[in-house]
């Protein structure tokens, strides 16, 4: 069992049409293009339309890593969506998203573990391939930020964006995932959430009045957390296999602020100009969907090569974290 290489097959991506730069945000909120630039690097993000829910760009990313495995929906065998911006509470994502594909025998369930979503999609989906349970299995990360952003709280609303990735897991030939890191703190959770509409608080005239429908999130905090974590969670999985940050050919990480990720790469000892992937710019922060859509983008644009070491490196609300270390 060891000896089952587990790797992705296909990935796929979807983002809305609807632009909405950082000039449009001035209109907006007492905000400017340069203060956003200059403290996240995000220049715009999209945003879904009204009649576009997560599952339906789900699906959209779904199709595409479909195609580009040249599988059809009745060849997936399990569907995980991560997500904190499902459809409705229940039934789960995954589950719109396995009737509308028409994968009908797949199992499928959704994941809530904020930005970290896709890593830790790929941690149970690759047990599942390794164990031999599942041959394929559709991970997708999709989120409808602006479905839970105050669009009167300049501290929030100019960082996230719409979209998602996909990714099917399947044995591999050569390559694949060497090393898996997961870490959550749950005493921090405070720091970023959505206080209201669950069973502690639920929707009310009075939660709506107060904005409890909307993300809330100490930013400083967290960045100082998300730098640290971040880290860490990469030398978890390079420094066991005998790995310096310097032998990585890429780090795709969660794509939360350019300044973030800039310090990380510093603490790794890696040129982020070189090795750091970025593409906040064009999407901002799209929670779990930013790393599956940076990994999808990274190999269309020929930035990943057969052999290459791929770090994905994700930190997010819970606190959660993961790293996860790919031999492509
Ligand atoms: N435009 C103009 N000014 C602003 C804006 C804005 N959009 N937002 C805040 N400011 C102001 C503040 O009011 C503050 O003004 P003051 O000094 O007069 O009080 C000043 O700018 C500085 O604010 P800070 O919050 O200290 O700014 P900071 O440099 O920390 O940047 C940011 C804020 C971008 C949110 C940053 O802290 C960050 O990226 N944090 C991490 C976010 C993160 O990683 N989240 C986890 C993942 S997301 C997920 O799980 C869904």
């Amino acid at each position: 069992m060891d000896d089952k290489k587990v790797g992705f097959i296909g990935l796929g991506k979807y983002l809305p049409e609807n632009r909405l730069t950082n000039k449009e945000l001035e209109k907006i909120v007492d905000t400017t293009d340069d203060w956003i630039v200059t403290r996240t690097g995000i220049k715009e993000r999209r945003i879904a339309r009204d009649d576009e829910a997560t599952s339906d760009m789900a699906v959209r990313a779904a199709k595409n890593a479909l195609q580009n495995a040249n599988l059809e929906p009745k060849d997936i065998d399990l569907i995980i969506v991560a997500t904190i911006t499902p459809d409705m509470f229940f039934p789960a994502t995954a589950c719109i998203v396995q009737n509308k594909l028409g994968a009908n025998h797949a199992p499928a369930f959704d994941i809530s573990v904020a930005c970290s979503g896709f890593l830790y999609g790929v941690a149970i989906a690759s047990q599942f391939v390794k164990s031999g349970i599942y041959k394929h299995v559709l991970l997708i990360a999709a989120e409808k930020m602006s479905s839970v952003t105050d669009w009167k709280d300049r501290s929030t609303c100019v960082l996230m964006g719409d979209g998602a990735g996909a990714a099917i897991l399947s044995e591999v030939k050569e390559g694949g995932i060497l090393s898996v890191h997961l870490g959550a703190d749950g005493s921090k959770g405070d720091l970023l959430c959505m206080p209201a509409g669950g069973s502690r608080i639920p929707a009310s005239m009075t939660t709506v009045e107060a904005r409890l429908h909307f993300l809330k999130m100490q930013g400083n905090e967290l960045f100082k957390r998300a730098v640290k974590i971040m880290a860490e969670a990469a030398q978890k999985v390079t420094e066991p296999l005998g790995l310096k940050g310097s032998d990585i050919s890429l780090v795709i990480p969660h794509q939360a602020n350019k300044r973030i990720l800039n310090a990380v790469a510093k603490r790794m000892g890696i040129d982020p100009e070189e090795k750091l992937y970025l593409n906040i710019e064009k999407y901002g922060n799209m929670s779990a969907a930013s790393s599956a859509v940076a990994l999808c983008e990274a190999v269309e644009e020929d930035r990943v090569k057969k052999g290459d070491l791929i770090l994905l490196d994700a930190f997010g609300a819970g606190l959660t974290w993961g790293a996860v270390l790919i031999k492509w």
